[in-house]
């Protein structure tokens, strides 16, 4: 097993990281001093891992409850939000009640949310069940929901007291949701970290294999990328917005296509190439840089052009990004590979030309 740090002063907390971790409870007993949980999973997740979870707890003295949503991105909402609200007032969950998500992001998202906002503020636990959680969104605290108009445009900033990621739930997901995971992988490599680019370049068929080394190795690299970066700017107001590389056009993307239809580390794949393609444009990236890293998401079964949407479609919908300051959108680009930067100075005409180039 590894153990991360993410470094918030008082806020600070374990990433444990390793396989066959889940039926131990004994990392997360520390965390649930009062005695009483509520596991909030989903249809999917929870006939594969809620009993082990919820047996382990009970057994060293836990009280559980248990919430199970409807599984996918088209329920990450208010919906979803008042089914758990409901759930937890129902059963007169109080102020020292910990919420145990576990699932992928979509679950995590939104149980931090449900911790962020119920009697003003909960505990809350990540239990990540997908590569994409377990690499990016446990880690963190960004919490929310979508909304019809903006994809996560509802949430707030709230960090678990503890994430435990168990590399052994990656053995039931499916093949397209690994690719999806190996996407946000691939974003630490080119924004910050050219050597994990390399290695990536090295082993990507190891992670698609579900290489238990290569797996375990990939994952903390990640972590490692993001609690430094979480580290130094939690609230984003500046080196953590890097961590959005492709998301300005793969948030159009996904909410464009309908919240589900492509997967957010599909839509991630396709933005992160129209990122690139805008980088080449504005005469950082060579042709052979985008060539790299168009390789490295095809290998990893992920798509390289957008849907086939109108120009002003993307620009509509990329104008609901968070990072929009003064009516003007800023993009994440790369000056170099393993190099990024944030920019609102580009050209209404390169980003047409990018969108032509990059969409089907
Ligand atoms: P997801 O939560 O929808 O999970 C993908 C699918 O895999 C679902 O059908 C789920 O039920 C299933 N699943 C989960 N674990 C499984 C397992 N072990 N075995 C079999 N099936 C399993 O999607 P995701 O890719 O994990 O997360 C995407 C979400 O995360 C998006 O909503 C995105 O906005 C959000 N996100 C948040 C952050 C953040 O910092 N908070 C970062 C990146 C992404
Ligand atoms: N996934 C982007 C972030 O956590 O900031």
């Amino acid at each position: 097993m590894q153990t991360l740090n993410v470094g918030l002063a008082e806020r600070s907390y374990p990433i444990y990281i390793g396989s066959g971790l889940l039926p131990d409870c004994g990392l997360l007993i520390p965390y649930l001093t009062a005695g009483r949980a509520v596991i909030i999973s989903n249809t999917t997740v929870a006939p594969l891992y809620l009993e082990k979870l919820r047996s382990s707890l009970e057994s060293a003295g836990v009280r559980c409850n248990s919430v199970i949503l409807p599984d996918g991105e088209e329920y990450k909402n208010s919906s979803s939000m008042d089914a758990i609200y409901d759930a937890l007032l129902r059963s007169h969950c109080e102020r020292s009640t910990t919420l145990i998500a576990l699932g992928g992001g979509v679950i995590g998202d939104m149980v931090g949310f449900a911790a962020a906002t119920y009697l003003r503020g909960v505990p809350f636990i990540q239990i990540p069940t997908t590569l994409l959680s377990q690499v990016d969104s446990s880690v963190g605290g960004k919490t929310g929901i979508n909304h019809p108009l903006g994809k996560n445009m509802i949430g707030a900033f709230y960090q678990p007291k503890v994430v435990l990621a168990d590399t052994r739930t990656l053995d039931t997901l499916p093949d397209r949701e690994l690719s999806a995971g190996i996407s946000e992988v691939i974003k630490y490599g080119l924004i910050r970290d050219m050597p994990f680019f390399e290695w990536l370049e090295v082993n990507i068929e190891k992670l698609l294999a579900r290489d238990t080394e290569a797996l375990q190795y990939a994952i903390a690299r990640s972590c490692q990328n993001k609690a430094e970066v979480v580290g130094n700017d939690e609230r984003e107001s500046g080196e953590r917005a890097l961590l959005n590389l492709g998301h300005t056009f793969g948030h159009a993307i996904e909410n464009g296509m309908g919240y589900g239809v492509w997967l957010h580390g599909e839509a991630v794949a396709a933005g992160t190439m129209m990122a690139a393609d805008l980088s080449r444009r504005m005469g950082w990236l060579t042709e052979a840089d985008v060539g790299r890293i168009r390789d490295l998401f095809q290998r990893a079964k992920l798509p390289v052009i957008g849907p086939r949407m109108s120009v002003e479609k993307y620009q509509e919908l990329m104008g609901l990004d968070k990072k929009v300051v003064s009516g003007k959108i800023r993009f994440v680009l790369l000056e170099a590979l393993g190099r990024s930067v944030m920019t609102g100075d580009v050209s209404v005409g390169l980003l047409k030309e990018t969108l032509e180039a990059c969409c089907d």
